[in-house]
């Protein structure tokens, strides 16, 4: 097993000792005091020990009365463990540091003597003593690995739930409480190289996962399909090779055909990773695990939830890839809602039903996911046309009144505004669909993390 790298923190109000410890030797060394200001830490210090050391996990001993209750010190701890983790995206775990000052203190005594010891040497001996005590207690906790390490992202039918939830979770430490996108302290894949290969239009997806890559400190080549040697017939795999041997690390890959991002990732097999980004009318998972982080956000209870799927089920491999991670995650009652001919799903999961009435499918649900119309993937003339398509299926504000009254409305974009969606409902207040798009980078960033840890 790996050894991981530990540092452990004393937390005081105007010192903090740092310690680093390894899981191997479940052994810890004291390695400086960082002065504090009433509790706000020099972060530049900290920095500085993160980069030195590019620690697994962080320890923080948390401060209690002896009766093990918490005192206002521990909360200023606590808040300190949160700060790390917001700022680091490293795991960080709380250690009972109730006897660790008196501990250090005995032993710095019977190792130089009472005279010996200033403030700083016991808080650095104090924070070694709780990284030891955290490492004993790791030693005995076995992490499963990161849900896609060493693997491709093609399908989520791959994932398990509790797979999910940790991604979604990786995720969730990219934003703020507010919603709001943060970036990590340093960054944390400067090394790897993520390459975009689409061979459909993409604005989106193709823009998400190159910020997403971006926040995470990677280099980025977006590869121009149309100018390259694709165009003079040489093979999508020979193009995999060379761009793999020039030290691409992820390929995003995106094709108007089914499977052929599998047949990538079974070709390069572990020399690099490939992320679907959308095959043909079979999955786009990254998209769902979005918006799955997106409902979860507003809609925490996803055993309680109704949600209606609405459009083009068909053709939409965002339908398809939501059904199979909300169905996963025992989402109770997911209803794929649009006209007969473009109504096409296989019912057999627990909890799924067809609909053709709009009003009478969204009555009471809590989630409304509305899909472009596909009309490049549409053989034949599947509706009569546009207009009438939007009175039967476009989401107005007055079908909308029907979902519950906190319902949120979703669509992955590109939207066709007054076809499949009002603009008074997509720029309306139930609407969260500029949401899923800052999620969306969050989302690949765990994805993108998660493949390469
Ligand atoms: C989706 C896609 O390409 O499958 N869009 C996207 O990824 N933002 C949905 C669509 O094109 O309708």
């Amino acid at each position: 097993m790996k050894s991981l790298t530990v540092l452990g923190f004393d937390f005081g109000l105007k010192y903090i000792g740092v310690a680093v410890g390894q899981s191997v030797t479940g052994t810890a060394n004291p390695l400086l005091t960082i002065p504090a200001d009433q509790g706000k830490p020099r972060w530049d210090k900290i920095n500085e020990v993160i980069q030195r050391w590019r620690p697994d996990a962080l320890l923080v001993g948390m401060p209690l009365a002896l009766d093990g209750s918490e005192q206002k010190i521990s909360h200023a701890a606590r808040h300190f463990a949160d700060c790390l983790k917001q700022r680091y995206g490293l795991p960080v775990h709380l250690i009972d540091e109730r006897y660790t000052t008196r501990e250090a203190k005995s032993d710095l005594f019977a190792r130089g003597g009472y005279r010996a010891l200033d403030k700083a040497k016991v808080d650095g001996w104090s924070a070694k003593i709780i990284t030891e005590s955290g490492l004993n207690h790791m030693m005995n906790v076995i992490d499963p690995p990161p849900p896609l390490a060493g693997k491709h992202f093609l399908s989520t039918k791959q994932l398990s739930p509790a797979e999910i939830s940790r991604l979604i979770q990786q995720a969730d430490q990219w934003l703020d409480a507010s919603g709001n996108l943060i970036y990590p302290a340093q960054p944390l894949l400067p090394h790897k190289t993520l390459a975009n290969l689409f061979f459909e239009n993409s604005t989106r997806t193709r823009c998400s996962f190159e910020l997403a890559a971006q926040r995470l400190g990677m280099k980025v080549i977006n590869f121009d399909v149309a100018s390259s040697s694709l165009k003079k017939g040489e093979s999508l795999l020979d193009t995999l090779d060379y761009l793999q041997a020039m030290g691409v690390d992820v390929f995003v890959i995106r094709h108007g055909e089914t499977g052929v991002p599998k047949q990538a990732a079974e070709h390069l097999a572990n020399r690099a990773a490939v992320i679907n980004a959308g095959d043909g009318i079979n999955e786009h998972p990254s998209q769902a695990l979005l918006d799955l982080f997106t409902i979860q956000r507003y809609k925490p209870q996803l055993r309680n939830i109704k949600v209606a799927i609405v459009g083009d089920i068909r053709h939409s491999r965002v339908a398809r890839s939501n059904v199979y991670a909300l169905s996963a995650m025992a989402v109770p009652d997911i209803r794929l809602v649009g006209p007969k001919p473009l109504l096409e799903f296989d019912t057999s999961l627990p909890g799924l039903s067809l609909h053709t009435d709009l009003v009478e499918a969204i009555t009471g649900v809590d989630v409304v996911m509305m899909l472009r119309i596909q009309q490049e993937r549409m053989q034949e003339a599947a509706i009569p046309d546009l207009a009438h398509y939007y009175q039967h299926y476009g989401l107005t504000q007055e079908k909308l009144a029907y979902a519950k009254p906190d319902a949120i409305v979703m669509h992955p974009g590109p939207m066709n505004r007054e076809v499949e969606i009002s603009s008074e409902v997509a720029d309306g207040p139930q609407s969260v669909i500029l949401r899923q798009a800052s999620f969306g980078v969050a989302m690949r960033m765990a994805i993108i993390e998660s493949l390469l840890s």
